[in-house]
């Protein structure tokens, strides 16, 4: 298909779709705040005064969501790309998988976190498999970082694509955490590979 074509086709699907639609009226940067919205009714994780790290947050719509209920808790939002401010919170501008931007974020950090979050995810090839792969990488390790940091009951939440890395990811999360669920929000495209998995209980 050709390139303007591909791009018609996605300003045609925002404009039907419904969460964009929602975002703009709740005053969310992303649709994507509808995920999050949908994995906190099923898991009932966000409450006032946690303490959260948000890693893959731009444009910020996830962090929007948490500065809201974790009201006088702690949020850290971390992105290759600049992101407008969120009150108070801290947000770190960087690759994430660089140990000088995890140094960095540990930095902030002066007790165990309730919640780590990844919402991370390479730019798609369009190739299914290569694209679960990636990032299944980039949800490796943030659990990886994410198990020393957090409370023994805290939650680990990571988008993943269904695909070649899916069961290994789902076997390294068993590895940290008691608690291993995978959860596919409604809000989540029907069309896409995406879906979260959700850790508790450090082992
Ligand atoms: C789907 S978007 C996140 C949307 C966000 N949760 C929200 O609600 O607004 C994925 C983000 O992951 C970021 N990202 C990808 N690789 C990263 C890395 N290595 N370090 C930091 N951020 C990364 C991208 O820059 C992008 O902004």
């Amino acid at each position: 298909m050709k390139k303007n074509k591909i791009s018609k086709n996605w300003v045609n699907k925002q404009r039907r779709d419904i969460y964009v639609r929602q975002s703009k009226v709740d005053g969310y940067r992303a649709r994507s705040a509808y995920k999050l919205i949908e994995i906190d009714e099923k898991f009932k994780i966000f409450k006032g005064g946690l303490s959260v790290i948000d890693i893959g947050a731009a444009p910020g719509s996830w962090s929007q969501y948490v500065f809201k209920t974790a009201k006088s808790g702690k949020l850290i939002s971390i992105d290759l790309k600049k992101m407008e401010p969120i009150g108070n919170s801290v947000q770190i501008q960087g690759d994430f998988t660089e140990e000088k931007i995890q140094e960095k974020i540990k930095k902030y950090i002066t007790s165990k976190v309730d919640v780590v979050m990844s919402d991370m995810a390479v730019d798609t090839t369009g190739i299914k498999n290569i694209d679960s792969i990636q990032t299944g990488e980039l949800c490796k390790e943030a659990m990886f970082f994410a198990k020393d940091l957090m409370k023994e009951n805290g939650y680990f939440i990571s988008k993943i694509f269904m695909g070649g890395t899916f069961n290994e990811i789902v076997a390294e999360g068993k590895k940290y955490f008691k608690e291993v669920k995978v959860f596919k929000p409604k809000s989540s495209r029907k069309d896409s590979k995406e879906s979260f998995i959700i850790c508790r209980k450090i082992r």
